[in-house]
């Protein structure tokens, strides 16, 4: 299919969601689509988006709008980043490579997660445009410099550290389908994947999709199954704050924390030098009952004031959930499944679509709001009810 028909027929992110519930085998589609537990904190990431109404402005003259934002020193196109996923190539071969080109292309950063199916360097050589790089703490701290250094020496020009992730959430629906280390598929999972003769038939010509950045890490292993389960096993629940300032010290350049919703923890964050924080729960992958993402938002940025760039990630689906984020205070959201399905349904040119889709819609959400740039999208165009979700205690307790 060619682009314009890609845009035609896919003209939202959840009729791509739906494509990619079709073309995907079940196992993988819940895989992404799914959260912890009993998905509470999934659901409200998004629902939470709706109980904020926009009032907007007239007669402002927004002729016509720049949606370009300035992060740590680089002019974006739009406020809009991919968010780092691990095993992106289970959709499609090379996926990480095509969803970074997409979004070099569209004028933002791809964040590449540790867990990607290429290595850092392999990414850097397709797609050697601004690129970030996301690490976990591991119980062997060389293996986290390790990898901190391959990321500087590509040319990675931020580094993400997930701090919600050192203790796995239960993700039921994996439990369900058997997608686990070992996977346990059993007749229907298998027959599943046999029906979606398409994806299996892509995924043929793929190079072995596995944790590439950890090949030769664990001895001899290098299969998908054996490294999920030492990855698994290098997680350290001890992580502190300490172990923050000493990767601080190894990174020259930008450097932020993925996963903070409290806002102590965003000063905290200040104190050690971190440059900015996402705002995120995972995606609600990982602690059900977290609060969401944009309900988190607000007080986030009220302490993290001018000394961090905050961003935000989870339920981000339309461009007016952008313009809402930006309204609370983030200085770009950043999208997790959402590209997902755009890789699934049409690989880089899918996730190309994507962010085509959230450009139009934020532009015609700002033109709509009488808004010309993103600096002038602030809490006045929330409706009061949204104003009081967003405002400090004190103030909602008046609300
Ligand atoms: C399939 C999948 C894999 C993910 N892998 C990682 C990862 O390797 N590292 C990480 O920090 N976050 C990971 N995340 C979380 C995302 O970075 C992001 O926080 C989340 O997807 C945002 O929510 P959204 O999917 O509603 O946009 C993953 C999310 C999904 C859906």
């Amino acid at each position: 299919m060619d682009r314009e028909a890609l845009a035609r027929r896919y003209y939202n992110i959840g009729r791509l969601r739906r494509a990619a519930r079709r073309v995907l085998p079940e196992v993988i589609f819940d895989f992404a689509d799914g959260g912890a537990e009993d998905e509470r904190t999934l659901a409200r990431n998004e629902s939470d988006f709706d109980a904020l109404e926009i009032v907007p402005r007239m007669l402002t003259g927004p002729a016509e709008r720049d949606l370009s934002v300035e992060l740590f020193g680089r002019r974006l196109e739009l406020p809009v980043l991919i968010a780092p996923t691990g095993l992106s190539g289970i959709l499609w071969p090379d996926g990480e490579i095509g969803a970074a080109r997409a979004a070099q292309a569209a004028g933002t950063i791809y964040c590449q997660s540790h867990g990607s199916t290429c290595t850092i360097e392999e990414l850097a050589k397709g797609a050697p445009g601004p690129r970030w790089f996301q690490v976990f703490l591991y119980r062997d701290r060389g293996l986290t410099r390790a990898m901190t250094e391959r990321a500087w020496a590509a040319g990675c020009e931020a580094l993400v550290l997930t701090v919600d992730n050192q203790v796995l959430g239960q993700r039921e629906r994996d439990l369900a389908n058997g997608f686990a280390i070992p996977p346990r598929l059993g007749l229907r999972g298998t027959l599943d994947m046999l029906v979606h003769w398409r994806w299996l038939l892509r995924m043929r010509g793929a190079r072995r999709v596995s944790f590439a950045n950890y090949r030769g890490a664990a001895g001899h292993e290098e299969d998908i199954v054996s490294l999920g389960a030492y990855i698994a096993r290098m997680l350290d629940p001890g992580l502190s704050w300490s172990d923050v300032a000493w990767l601080r010290g190894l990174w020259k350049g930008p450097f932020l924390l993925k996963g903070i919703l409290h806002p102590d923890d965003a000063r905290i964050a200040a104190e050690h030098g971190v440059d900015g924080v996402f705002v995120s729960n995972h995606g609600g992958r990982q602690l059900d009952g977290a609060v969401s993402a944009i309900r988190a938002l607000p007080e986030v940025v009220e302490a993290a004031g001018d000394r961090l760039v905050v961003l935000l990630d989870g339920g981000v689906r339309r461009g007016v959930d952008v313009l809402r984020a930006l309204a609370l205070g983030a200085r770009a959201v950043a999208i997790g499944r959402p590209h997902w399905w755009g890789l699934a349904v049409a690989g880089e040119a899918g996730v190309a679509l994507v962010l085509d889709i959230f450009r139009r819609e934020l532009d015609r959400a700002m033109a709509l709001c009488g808004c010309a740039r993103l600096t002038e999208i602030d809490r006045r165009l929330l409706a009061p009810v949204g104003r009081a979700f967003g405002a400090p205690a004190r103030l909602r307790l008046v609300g």
